[in-house]
């Protein structure tokens, strides 16, 4: 297949079989790749070097001390030194930048001094986006407004941004949406944009730029996914749903990517955070959402800094870590009934401070 002249790149010889892999669509020529120190590996080792220690301390009468020494000097010095950072180059889009997480991580990377593409629906938001980005950080700023979640919208989205000649090095995936209530009360057509912006238009976006990031050999992904992915919840059915897809979807990612060296894909893992997103979910009377206290910008930083790691999914905070922690661990009867009181509405008890709308006055914070 001849070299593809929009990217004007030749295929790497390193990268042979994954590159004709894509442009021919043969998983025969993938080859799954095991032998590589990413963050995988390295938990793996770390859980297996902690087995291993367990046991030979209980069964085989080793002492404590030295044992512990030996699995430390295994474990910490690739727990601190590998993988190496990559720090993100280049431009970046960001869907979702108009508004919450999204804009926040468009502040962070332009402060990094990276050019940005954001999209989002609200134009005049994207454009006060734009303007703090531009006064602030003196870096280009191109907006897109785009319904993402209209069928065939990543592909349009793409078409767009390659035919004006943009090549986008990292891409993150920020836009979503919420709905609480009974499905049964919910039009089932929210089922379909819902499913349709947290899910398709990210692993579509994922495919088609990331197919351009690995003929390039270097590049990176961010989802924002949600504690939610961890979580069956009443009351915030559907979303939580969509999250346990784009959840599995980004950690089966990580190892498809071992195949294709250079690209990093993390999952930002936020707790409840305090944007218009809860608003917009009409969720702002649960106790999920009256706990809503994180603040998008460290949500965003937490975010940024997993993924200049190389960390396949990182937590907003060590709250949210925990909180998915305890929603795998109990029974699953607990789970459901925790889930479902968090998320039923106190009915005018108590309700989430608003949160800010507009990037006008954000910016005047920055
Ligand atoms: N806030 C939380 O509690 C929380 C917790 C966990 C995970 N998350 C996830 O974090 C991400 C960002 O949410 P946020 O908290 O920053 O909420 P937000 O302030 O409401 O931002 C959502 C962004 O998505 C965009 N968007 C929504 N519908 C869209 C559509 N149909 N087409 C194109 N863009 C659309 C919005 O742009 P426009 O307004 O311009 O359309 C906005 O920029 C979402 O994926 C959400 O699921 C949020």
């Amino acid at each position: 297949m001849a070299p593809d002249a929009r990217l004007n790149v030749e295929p790497n010889s390193s990268q042979q079989p994954s590159h004709r892999a894509i442009d021919n669509g043969n998983p025969t020529i993938y080859k799954p790749k095991w032998l590589v120190l990413d963050d995988v590996n390295i938990d793996l080792i770390t859980f297996a070097t902690f087995v291993a220690s367990t046991i030979s301390i209980l069964f085989f009468r080793y002492t404590l001390t030295p044992t512990l020494l030996v699995a430390a000097a295994i474990v910490l010095p690739l727990r601190l030194f590998f993988p190496r950072p990559k720090t993100p180059e280049g431009l970046v889009l960001i869907t979702g930048g108009s508004s919450g997480i999204g804009a926040e991580l468009s502040y962070i990377f332009a402060n990094r001094g990276h050019d940005l593409i954001i999209v989002g629906r609200n134009e005049e938001q994207l454009e006060a986006v734009k303007e703090n980005v531009e006064k602030k950080f003196q870096r280009k700023v191109y907006t897109i407004s785009s319904d993402l979640s209209m069928p065939g919208s990543a592909k349009a989205l793409y078409d767009h941004v390659v035919g004006k000649g943009f090549q986008v090095n990292v891409l993150v995936n920020g836009a979503g949406l919420g709905g609480a209530g009974d499905v049964f009360e919910q039009p089932i057509e929210l089922a379909e944009r819902m499913t349709y912006l947290n899910c398709i238009t990210s692993v579509q976006l994922t495919q088609l730029f990331g197919r351009d990031l690995i003929k390039r050999g270097k590049g990176w992904m961010l989802q924002i996914s949600s504690v939610g992915g961890w979580m069956a919840s009443p009351g915030q059915n559907l979303y939580h749903a969509t999250k346990h897809y784009v959840r599995a979807f980004s950690e089966a990612l990580s190892i498809e990517l071992r195949a294709y060296p250079g690209i990093v894909n993390t999952q930002l893992m936020p707790n409840p955070t305090h944007t218009q997103f809860v608003t917009r979910a009409h969720a702002d009377e649960t106790p999920m959402m009256i706990a809503a206290t994180e603040d998008p910008k460290y949500v965003a930083r937490a975010g940024y800094n997993g993924l200049c790691k190389g960390k396949r999914m990182v937590f907003s905070s060590w709250n949210a870590a925990f909180n998915a922690l305890q929603m795998q661990l109990l029974p699953r009867s607990v789970h459901l009934t925790i889930a479902s009181l968090m998320n039923a509405p106190l009915r005018g008890a108590m309700t989430m401070k608003e949160p800010e709308k507009r990037q006008e006055k954000r910016g005047e914070k920055l």
